[in-house]
């Protein structure tokens, strides 16, 4: 049996070099009526939307078993657990403290601290509370200073706790998923709000960095951006045209107004109802000095020119895919990791996620995922040739800790290196797990 192992010679063996599991507040916590109903509350049930029709009300049961999941996660080895906070547990809809959701975050940081594990803290990982959709949503630029707040009184509450703060987790698919093409929560499209809610969300971020900086400059505050390398469907001029715009939607619009401060040149030709509204000041305050950038990376995409559009996703010519029907392309992380160090100027990087959905199926009680092995294999030794070519990679968080909700996808899908029996709430170390554990060891 192949055995999963960090490449020979690899910076990845230093011990600072920090190796985590991830998780999200949503997919995981359940018990949803003891926080604020939030957008993806209100977007599972509408009908349609979750194709096996779940929702997040029980999820893993987190919130019963987390003492349970944090020895779990120790055991392990990890040295951090990338977690959300959701705004809706901490906050009441009047602003006042949930206190009894603001005790589940501090007992957790405090399990933690006890065992020696870093808390990885994301802010915002889609779960809006419903109550800020009802006023627009991130279409509303007063959201923004919403965020603004909540991040106050949360990191004023976790001093001391948190080693690092993530603002947001992938806005893109915030924007584009939820306020654009409308498949995640809330679940609108149209091409005038993409780009719209986009820039409140980066707003969010640039405000949420200046209250981070006050209340925890000890700690590493950042962002969290997913990236797909845009790949041509063929050599034809105009598909290689179609893909390097892809790549300025979907990537650069992202990570160039953080490092840069400003939107990348296709905004010129934006329609003026696609435009975001950008007010005087605003680019300064989302180009904030960031400790670190946190890349989440599954996949590539592949485009090609189209009539009715500007580009086209099209399925790679290829057999291996996950679960989720997205291709393996190891080589993408590196030619992403690297590519984006010659283009700008990076803070530190983390590998915030990176993991793969397969199909697991327990077998006398075991569940040998060495498709997932192989991945996690493949992908080690590309985030290890991008620091081999001068990328400064702090980090790597395997997506996830354990199966869970995986949005407009349900239960079906499972990330998790630790198997879920949603019927029980008993997870099983997965083979993945049991090998990440032992590589971790090995180092
Ligand atoms: C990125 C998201 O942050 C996470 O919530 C999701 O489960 C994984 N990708 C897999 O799709």
């Amino acid at each position: 049996m192949k055995q999963l192992t960090i490449p020979d010679n690899s910076m990845m063996n230093d011990w600072q070099f920090i190796f985590g599991v991830a998780t999200s507040a949503f997919q995981i916590e359940g018990q949803s009526s003891t926080r604020q109903s939030t957008i993806w509350d209100t977007f599972c049930h509408t009908s349609g939307a979750i194709v096996d029709g779940s929702n997040g009300d029980v999820a893993c049961d987190h919130l019963t078993h987390w003492r349970d999941d944090v020895s779990l996660i120790d055991s392990l080895g990890v040295g951090a657990y990338r977690f959300s906070v959701s705004w809706g547990r901490v906050l009441n809809h009047d602003g006042s403290v949930n206190t009894k959701g603001m005790q589940f975050y501090l007992d957790l940081l405090t399990e933690l601290e006890k065992r020696n594990i870093k808390a990885f803290v994301t802010l915002y990982h889609w779960d809006l509370p419903q109550a800020l959709e009802n006023n627009g949503g991130w279409l509303n630029r007063e959201t923004a200073f919403a965020f603004e707040q909540y991040v106050d009184v949360v990191s004023k509450a976790f001093k001391g706790k948190v080693y690092s703060y993530a603002t947001l987790n992938e806005p893109w698919c915030s924007a584009y998923l939820g306020y654009e093409i409308g498949i995640h929560a809330p679940g609108i499209s149209g091409k005038q709000y993409g780009k719209k809610a986009a820039h409140h969300l980066l707003l969010a971020h640039g405000l949420a960095m200046q209250v981070l900086q006050k209340n925890s400059p000890e700690s590493q505050n950042g962002i969290v951006l997913n990236f797909s390398p845009c790949f041509a469907a063929s050599t034809n001029q105009a598909d290689i045209d179609a893909a390097k715009l892809a790549d300025q939607h979907f990537n650069h619009w992202y990570i160039k107004p953080l490092i840069e401060g400003k939107y990348p040149d296709i905004i010129d030709a934006l329609s003026p109802d696609h435009q975001p509204d950008i007010k005087v000041g605003d680019m300064d305050i989302i180009a904030a000095n960031l400790d670190f950038l946190g890349v989440n990376y599954y996949s590539r995409s592949v485009y090609r020119s189209c009539e009715q559009d500007e580009f086209k996703l099209v399925a790679p010519a290829t057999f291996s895919v996950t679960q989720m029907g997205w291709e393996i392309y190891p080589q993408g992380l590196s030619k992403l990791l690297i590519d984006l160090n010659k283009h700008y100027t990076l803070p530190p990087v983390y590998i915030t996620e990176n993991g793969a959905a397969m199909n697991d199926e327990p077998i006398q009680g075991k569940i040998i995922d060495l498709d997932r092995v192989a991945y996690f294999n493949t992908h080690l030794a590309a985030v290890d040739t991008a620091m081999k070519q001068g990328v400064d990679v702090r980090g790597y968080f395997a997506w996830s800790l354990m199966d869970n909700f995986e949005w407009a996808e349900g239960y079906e899908k499972r990330f998790g290196i630790v198997y879920v029996d949603y019927q029980t709430q008993q997870r099983t170390l997965k083979e993945s797990a049991k090998q990440y554990r032992n590589m971790l060891l090995n180092r």
